[in-house]
């Protein structure tokens, strides 16, 4: 016996029909897709509050209890137990690597690290100070050129390639992205560090590839560094339907290049109402300046009349905490003396989230720090510039992206993303 839910127009006294499928965890749905069909009339969902786009196992978000899972494992034990490599294998296949598969896994992504030569000339082209992420999307699209003559964009092999590919070369083209925007000469990726640890070497390094020692002898790279941002790589890996997601999926839906898509989901994420938010909030702590200001910022963000958000706070699935954001705090709070962290910036966060969690604004909006409220000051301490705070982003997030595009295009039910409008024109 299927479930159902009855619809009735109180206009025209008619009723209708909407069959009821259930999650294995989470809220169930109710299918409308016949509603036009059966009433004439479209839903309205601004901004998709109340709706579900797709059919997924791969994240699980939970948004009264705080929970995020990748495959089911909580994101707790993953950012303690797990590499960032380990999370991307598990997103891809479903589980964790076991040691050879982890070896060969990395291994693999090491060798494809590489950007085709020819590739490297499009970073030539922007001008010097242009932001990152520009590049990011530009690159990321342009190497669909390059990986396109002989992709069969119905083969499954194919994709976990393509998969592999792209996760491997995000850095170097974050890297590439970054050293042009500084006038300094590209770094070629080093195949005997690991992921996160090449990524800081092709950011720091000197042009001849040397790596600056400090005056206790000390290689710049610490391991704690490396930690730290494997955690954040890790935190980001992906998220459920939200806004950059959803784009990669509707360009999958149109049957575009694997890598086009990822390309659109860069260029939604850049978005400050999105992963854009997290250069944003060190931008705004730095404003704000001292913790004598906070009141004067927090009445701005409950202003009505005032344009001013607080960055970093509010999410659109998370109303009682992010789990991302309490264990980069926890992060934080580790790392403050080791990575000498701006304790000025760490004491406006936590004035700001002290009295917006007791302020009746936030507490009836269920506003909350979310992940990027806490991920810049770490980000910072790493000597990471504000402009890619949002490229870190997108190298944690393109394996979710990647893997939600695999995902559609082995659904053989879905269709092209077409929605429809309230018309209110003449
Ligand atoms: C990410 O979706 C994801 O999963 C995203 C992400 C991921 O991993 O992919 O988690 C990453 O994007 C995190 C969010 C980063 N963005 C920010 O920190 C920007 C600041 N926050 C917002 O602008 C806002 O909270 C959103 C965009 C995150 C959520 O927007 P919603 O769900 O559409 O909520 P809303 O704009 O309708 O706000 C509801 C109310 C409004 O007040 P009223 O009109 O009811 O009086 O809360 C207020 C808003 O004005 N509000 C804020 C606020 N966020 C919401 N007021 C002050 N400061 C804020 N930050």
């Amino acid at each position: 016996m299927k479930s159902t839910m009855t619809m009735t127009d109180n206009t025209t006294g008619k009723s209708y029909e909407f069959e009821i499928k259930d999650a294995t965890r989470g809220p169930s749905v109710v299918d409308i897709s016949s509603f036009y069909a059966q009433t004439g009339m479209f839903t309205f969902d601004n901004g998709y509050t109340s709706t579900a786009s797709c059919v997924s196992d791969i994240t699980f978000i939970d948004g009264a209890k705080g929970e995020l899972r990748y495959r089911g494992k909580p994101i707790e034990e993953l950012a303690k137990n797990h590499t960032y490599l380990e999370t991307c294998y598990l997103l891809l296949n479903s589980k964790l690597p076991n040691k050879e598969e982890l070896n060969a896994f990395d291994l693999e992504l090491r060798h494809r690290s590489f950007l085709h030569e020819g590739l490297k000339n499009l970073f030539l082209t922007f001008p010097s100070g242009g932001h990152p992420m520009a590049a990011l999307s530009a690159a990321t699209a342009t190497l669909s050129t390059f990986f396109y003559s002989h992709l069969n964009i119905n083969d499954e092999n194919e994709y976990q390639e393509m998969a592999r590919r792209i996760v491997a070369k995000m850095p170097t083209i974050a890297a590439f992205a970054y050293r042009h925007s500084i006038g300094a000469s590209f770094i070629q990726p080093d195949i005997t560090k690991s992921f996160t640890e090449n990524f800081l070497y092709m950011l720091r390094a000197y042009p001849n590839g040397h790596m600056h020692i400090d005056p206790e002898g000390e290689r710049v790279i610490k391991p704690i560094e490396v930690e730290a941002l494997d955690t954040i790589f890790t935190l980001h890996a992906d998220h459920e339907q939200n806004a950059s997601t959803s784009i990669v999926r509707g360009v999958a839906s149109t049957g575009a290049h694997p890598y086009v898509a990822i390309s659109s989901g860069i260029s939604a994420l850049w978005g400050r109402a999105h992963g854009g938010a997290n250069e944003s909030v060190i931008k705004q702590l730095e404003m704000i300046g001292s913790v004598d200001r906070v009141d004067e910022f927090i009445a701005r963000a409950k202003d009505p009349k005032d344009e001013f958000r607080l960055m970093g706070f509010g999410h659109r699935v998370y109303k009682n905490f992010d789990p991302r954001a309490k264990i980069l705090k926890g992060l934080q709070d580790k790392l403050k003396d080791e990575l000498n962290l701006d304790s000025n910036l760490m004491q406006i966060a936590n004035k700001i989230e002290e009295i917006a969690l007791s302020d009746e604004y936030f507490i009836s909006r269920k506003l909350y720090p979310n992940i990027d409220f806490y991920s810049g000051v770490i980000l910072t301490a790493l000597q990471i510039p504000k402009t890619m705070f949002t490229p870190i982003f997108v190298i944690g997030r393109t394996v979710g992206w990647i893997t939600q595009w695999i995902e559609f295009k082995k659904d053989k039910t879905t269709k092209i993303a077409r929605p429809r409008q309230l018309y209110l024109g003449k």
